[in-house]
């Protein structure tokens, strides 16, 4: 893992979508697979910006990470935050999408679907954020390193921060998620995890200081050679050194 301390959110918003721009600029064809909630908004709003200038959206694929069970449209979903924060954004439309749909009833069918689509679409960049106990998409503490694309189940932690993510009750923030395991995540020719202030602090020292262990799942993409982590100050402020 690659290690890179910045000073607040915006420039790690900056450093990060200086990598992504790179990639899509180089290749032909880039498959960026992202994440969303808090984290990356910033980033988000750079994308944007870039594709209504000088960046060419056109010629991108967008995987996503993971998506939450429930409607299509609910205030949650990575559907529509994609949407939101990114493609009504932007005047030209990329080469393709593809995410998971929440929506579907035949959740099992669906989860093979998105396999097979990740199977065959080798990723350039995966995005990552860090929730408040270590988890990277879904895979929440306990989840064994060698996961694949599955339907988890959030700890209350996570419930609780959709909840605020999103300005919803609690008892309408989704319980269950399907997100990439460990093995698709570290698939990507480079995986990006985004970290900001020091609601995260415990957990980026758990991540950096602590064992490779399942209680952290983050901590498993610490000898990995194509992670960079990306954190701010306030992240970083517990680190030992
Ligand atoms: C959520 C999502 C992740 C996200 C993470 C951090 O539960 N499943 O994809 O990266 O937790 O969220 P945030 O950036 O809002 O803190």
């Amino acid at each position: 893992m690659e290690l890179i301390i910045v000073k607040n959110y915006e420039e790690m918003s900056e450093k990060t979508f200086k990598i992504i721009k790179n990639v899509i600029k180089d290749k032909e064809n880039p498959v960026i697979s992202m994440t969303t909630g808090g984290t990356p908004r910033g980033l988000f709003k750079k994308l944007a910006n870039a594709f209504n200038n000088d960046l060419d959206i056109e010629k991108v694929k967008f995987l996503n990470l993971d998506e939450y069970i429930g409607e299509k449209n609910a205030p949650y979903t990575v559907y529509r935050y994609m949407n939101e924060n990114l493609f009504d954004l932007v005047s030209k439309k990329p080469l393709s999408w593809d995410y998971i749909h929440g929506d579907e009833k035949n959740i099992e069918k669906e989860i093979e679907r998105y396999k097979n689509v990740l199977d065959n679409t080798k990723r350039d960049i995966q995005v990552l954020g860090l929730g408040v106990n270590g988890h990277i998409g879904a895979n929440e503490p306990g989840t064994a390193f060698d996961s694949t694309i599955f339907l988890a189940n959030h700890d209350q932690s996570t419930i609780e921060s959709t909840a605020n993510e999103y300005n919803i009750d609690i008892s309408d923030a989704p319980n269950q998620m399907v997100t990439m395991g460990f093995k698709e995540i570290l698939e990507a020719d480079k995986v990006l995890l985004m970290v900001s202030g020091s609601k995260k602090a415990e957990a980026v020292k758990n991540v950096l200081d602590g064992p490779i262990s399942t209680a952290c799942p983050a901590s498993y993409l610490r000898d990995k050679d194509n992670v960079i982590m990306i954190i701010d100050e306030d992240a970083a402020s517990l680190l030992e050194k």
